[in-house]
């Protein structure tokens, strides 16, 4: 699936404004992460794109969530495992099995807290710094949803130092911020 349709599947699978920024600020990430590990960027994409897309419908039912999501992806006749595998891993522990899918955890992680950093700013993402991006990390009372440990545990599961993951996330937000309103 190319990134214009797999944007228009996003549109027509979820119900608010917020998830669908939240998937395109991760796809962003996940593009970012590729491009630094030389992997597939588009495919990737399609992972941080994809992670949530039954976010809406499932709403707290976890262990639903992310199987919805594959099972709308395979009827549409989508076929990349890798992909779907990602999708569901960024929700179920079992199916951290390669880069990509140990990854998405923690570009869902970093995409949450530079979006918040980005909403408080006055050029949003643009000239975004690792330094204000920690500071931000540290301060518990700032967007308290972010689930911490995410960003912190990045290099003992894929092998990036912490302020490099920042700095490569940064990119990745900044590329699909104009998408999201935050350029
Ligand atoms: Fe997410």
């Amino acid at each position: 699936m190319d990134r214009t349709l797999a944007r228009g599947f996003v549109a027509d699978h979820v119900q608010k404004d917020i998830t669908e920024r939240h998937l395109i600020s991760v796809e962003g990430v996940m593009r970012a992460l590729a491009r630094y590990f030389d992997e597939d960027v588009e495919r990737w994409g399609l992972a941080g794109l994809f992670h949530d897309l039954d976010q809406d419908e499932t709403h707290d039912d976890l262990e639903h969530h992310g199987r919805q999501s594959v099972e709308w992806l395979r009827e549409a006749g989508f076929e990349d495992e890798e992909v779907m595998n990602a999708v569901l891993a960024h929700m179920h522990e079992r199916y951290r099995t390669d880069l990509m899918s140990r990854s998405i955890v923690h570009a869902d992680g970093v995409a949450g807290l530079l979006v918040a950093c980005a909403l408080v700013r006055p050029d949003k993402a643009a000239g975004m710094k690792v330094s204000s991006v920690k500071k931000k990390l540290k301060e518990k009372s700032f967007a308290p949803g972010v689930e911490r440990d995410k960003i912190r545990d990045v290099e003992g599961s894929i092998g990036i130092p912490m302020d490099e993951f920042i700095a490569v996330s940064i990119t990745g937000l900044q590329e699909v911020a104009p998408d999201i309103g935050l350029a």
